[in-house]
């Protein structure tokens, strides 16, 4: 098995940041009932950064483990660092292509954390959530 395979199936056995954040500055929840996945994305962000990040929720290995990664990287980014990310974004970070049958798997968990900084009120009134 190649290096990122392997850190995908380790994400998802031992995710990172998973659970129910208490009193989030922002948070969003999706689910596709075609699939089963369900998606949370909680954040505190401070100064226009986000500070923490958790997800909860249930998947396909892709999208856990995108989410597991994904709130790593995006802990002490800006708000403006985060609205410039895209599918490229997670393609990067997960190390691998997953082919256009899997790519909303692994962006499940970005759309979810966009829709969340959408509903953030204080979000600048900048263009800078840029859409997948
Ligand atoms: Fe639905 Fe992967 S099977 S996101």
């Amino acid at each position: 098995m190649d290096m990122y395979a392997e850190e995908i199936i380790s994400h998802y056995e031992y995710p990172h940041n998973k659970g129910r954040m208490e009193r989030p500055s922002a948070s969003f929840h999706d689910n596709n009932p075609l699939c089963g996945d369900d998606m949370t994305i909680y954040l505190k962000i401070s100064g226009q950064k986000i500070s923490e990040a958790m997800f909860d929720g249930s998947g396909c290995a892709i999208s856990m483990a995108s989410a597991s990664m994904l709130t790593d990287e995006v802990k002490g980014k800006s708000l403006a660092e985060v609205g410039e990310m895209d599918a490229r974004s997670i393609i990067s970070m997960l190390g691998i292509d997953p082919g256009p049958a899997r790519l909303k798997c692994a962006t499940l968990s970005l759309r979810t954390l966009k829709e969340a900084l959408l509903s953030y009120r204080k979000m600048p009134a900048d263009g800078s959530v840029r859409e997948l």
